[in-house]
C-alpha cells in the first residue's frame, strides 16, 4: 500500500503530525513519502492508495496560504476512475473561535470529495501539537484509512 502524506506548517505542529501519521503507517508495512503540499505537484496523488493531508489553520478558518495552488489543482483533479481513498489531520487553536477552530480540514475534505476522492476516516484535529494523549486516535485514523483501501480494492 503506497501512502502520500502531505503537509502545510508554519511552526511545526502539522509537519509533527505528518511525522506521527508516518510511523502509524509504516508501522501497518505501508510504503510511506512525505512532502510538503506547496512542494508537491496534486496530479500525482493519483499514484498512490491513500493520502493524507496535515495542516493547520489560518486567520479566518481558512487554509494556508501556501497551500493555495495545492488546493486549486486539487479542485481541477478527477479521481473518480482512480479510486484515492484520503484522509485529514488539522491543528488549529481554539483562541480563534468556535466557528473558526481547526476549519482548513473541512475545506479540503469538500475539494477532495468534489474530486472524487473517497474519505477513509473521519478528520483528526487538535489543538496545537499531538501528545501522547492523542495516539489511539492517530492508531484509529491509520486503521480506518487501511480498511477502506482494502475494502475499496477488493470490490
Ligand atoms: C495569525 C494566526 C492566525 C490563526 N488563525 C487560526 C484560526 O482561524 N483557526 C484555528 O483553529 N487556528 C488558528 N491559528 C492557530 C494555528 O492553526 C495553530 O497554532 C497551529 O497549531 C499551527 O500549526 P503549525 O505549527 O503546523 O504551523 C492561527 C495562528 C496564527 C499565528
Amino acid at each position: 500500500m503506497k501512502v502520500l502524506i502531505l503537509y502545510a506548517s508554519i511552526t511545526g505542529n502539522a509537519k509533527g503530525m505528518a511525522r506521527i501519521l508516518a510511523q502509524f503507517f509504516e508501522h501497518v508495512g505501508a510504503t510511506v513519502t512525505v512532502g510538503e503540499m506547496q512542494q508537491t505537484d496534486a496530479a500525482e496523488l493519483a499514484a498512490y492508495d491513500a493520502v493524507i493531508l496535515s495542516t493547520y489553520t489560518w486567520s479566518g478558518g481558512v487554509i494556508p496560504e501556501e497551500s493555495q495552488d495545492f488546493y486549486a489543482d486539487l479542485a481541477q483533479l478527477d479521481f473518480s476512475q482512480k479510486p484515492v481513498i484520503f484522509g485529514i489531520a488539522g491543528t488549529g487553536d481554539k483562541f480563534y473561535g468556535q466557528d473558526r477552530y481547526n476549519t482548513a480540514p473541512d475545506h479540503f475534505e469538500q475539494v477532495l470529495i468534489a474530486s472524487g476522492a473517497i474519505k477513509g476516516a473521519d478528520s483528526i484535529k487538535i489543538e496545537q501539537g499531538a501528545t501522547e494523549a492523542d495516539m489511539p486516535a492517530f492508531a484509529a485514523f491509520t486503521k480506518a484509512i487501511v480498511a477502506k483501501v482494502k475494502a475499496v480494492q477488493a470490490d
